[in-house]
């Protein structure tokens, strides 16, 4: 194993009926502003139960983050931050209102002209506004990561920022919320947090046996609870699994002393920038002509993968290998989840090409566990994913 440190702050208050808990642990003489999305909250009960547990703190609120926070509109309720001092931040959503909400903790304290600069130069940030989430959606695991994903329309960019004082200082995970998921977002939700465990496993072995076996749980209980989370949202003990599956991918465990990927995450990126495409399903599109294209690198940990998660018992190392990418990308697809360019978008042609020279322009010579992934390589995975 490689060495490593671990420290995650962030408090994860889990289970049935948990929102009222936000009345202990907001600081009763903080300034709130309360940040969410378009409006599901209002109609599935969620927004009531936090103005509940608010109800003796001075809140003021901001809707209208849309999937994919957008940074003009962030700006607006960066202004609003500013201008009402407000001292505390609450995020009631999925990754989006809790991504727009990581970046507003950080601008609101960065001492530069221009907040975007976090984004295009990499800025660490040591320090954030405190906030906190309610998470209404299964999938980034940003509600206990230190992480964010900040889209511009006005560019076409969407760039991921972050750094240790980023962290939710607590998140409240009521499985319950699941309920009132649209199917094609729960599917979203198990794929992203699928291939977040993928992007921190499918390297090379390195013989960290446990980090292994926690990956491949949190690969095998996904799969297991996919059925039973689409049939019927309101199966409680399903939704548990799920949720906790989604929040441990991406909480900072299971890439400890481990080599990791993420090359999936920043081509699909791209495609959202580029065409709107949900982040999960951009997902599904690389994933596969990833593990191809880069096949002899990770034969290893794929055949591992099929024998353990897939139960592949049959061929030699390259065929158990191969029949594992065809099994992920069935899982996607039963999912209801399209896995080529072409099934979202018939202006492809020249996405290559545009990744390419974005990766090239932005000095991302050398992505993947072994910084060889260049921009030319970047190309032909595209390419293949058409
Ligand atoms: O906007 P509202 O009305 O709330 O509706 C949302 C939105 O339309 C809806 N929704 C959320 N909870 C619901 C609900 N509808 C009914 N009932 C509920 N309980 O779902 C839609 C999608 O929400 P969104 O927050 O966009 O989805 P998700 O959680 O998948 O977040 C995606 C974003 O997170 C970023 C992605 O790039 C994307 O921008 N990521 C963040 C990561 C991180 N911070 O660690 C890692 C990921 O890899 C990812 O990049
Ligand atoms: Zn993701």
């Amino acid at each position: 194993m490689n060495n490593f440190e671990l420290k995650n702050p962030t408090k994860i208050i889990f289970g049935k009926d948990t929102i009222e808990k936000l009345e202990n642990e907001i600081p009763k003489d903080a300034k709130v502003l309360l940040l969410y999305g378009g409006g599901s909250i209002k109609k599935n009960g969620i927004y009531d139960q936090v103005k509940i547990a608010l109800a003796k703190v001075d809140v003021i609120e901001f809707g209208g983050i849309p999937a994919n926070p957008e940074y003009a509109i962030l700006m607006e309720a960066l202004k609003i931050i500013k201008d009402e001092n407000i001292t505390y931040l609450l995020a009631v959503g999925g990754g989006s209102v809790i991504d727009g909400t990581k970046f507003l903790s950080a601008a609101a304290l960065f001492e530069g002209d221009n907040p975007w600069d976090i984004l295009t130069q990499n800025i660490r940030s040591e320090k954030g506004m405190p906030f906190a989430t309610v998470l209404t959606l299964p999938a980034t695991g940003s509600e206990m990561n230190s992480g964010a994903v900040i889209t511009r329309a006005e560019t076409k960019e969407k760039l991921a920022m972050g750094g240790p004082g980023l962290f939710p200082v607590f998140s409240i995970l009521d499985p319950q919320v699941i309920t009132s998921i649209p199917e094609r977002q729960l599917a979203n939700g198990i794929t992203d947090a699928f291939t977040h465990v993928l992007e921190q496993y499918m390297t090379y072995p390195i013989g960290a046996l446990l980090q292994d076996r926690f990956a491949e749980s949190i690969l095998q209980t996904l799969i297991e609870v996919a059925p039973k989370v689409l049939k019927d949202p309101s199966d409680y003990k399903a939704a548990s699994d799920f949720m906790w599956s989604c929040t441990m991918a991406l909480n900072g465990l299971i890439q400890k002393g481990v080599p990791g990927d993420w090359a999936v995450h920043m081509m699909g990126h791209e495609l959202t920038a580029l065409f709107g495409i949900d982040h999960a399903r951009t997902l599904a599109v690389i994933a596969p002509s990833h593990y191809k294209f880069n096949f002899e690198a990770k034969k290893e940990k794929l055949a591992q993968y099929g024998e353990r998660v897939w139960n592949i018992a049959e061929g030699n190392t390259d065929d158990k290998a191969y029949a594992a990418i065809k099994k992920t990308e069935a899982f996607f697809q039963k999912l209801g989840i399209d896995t080529k360019l072409s099934d979202y978008t018939k202006d492809y042609e020249g996405t290559a090409e545009e990744i390419g020279k974005r990766f090239t322009d932005r000095g991302w010579l050398g992505l993947g566990e072994h910084q060889s992934l260049s921009p030319d390589k970047v190309e032909k995975i595209v390419k293949m994913a058409y």
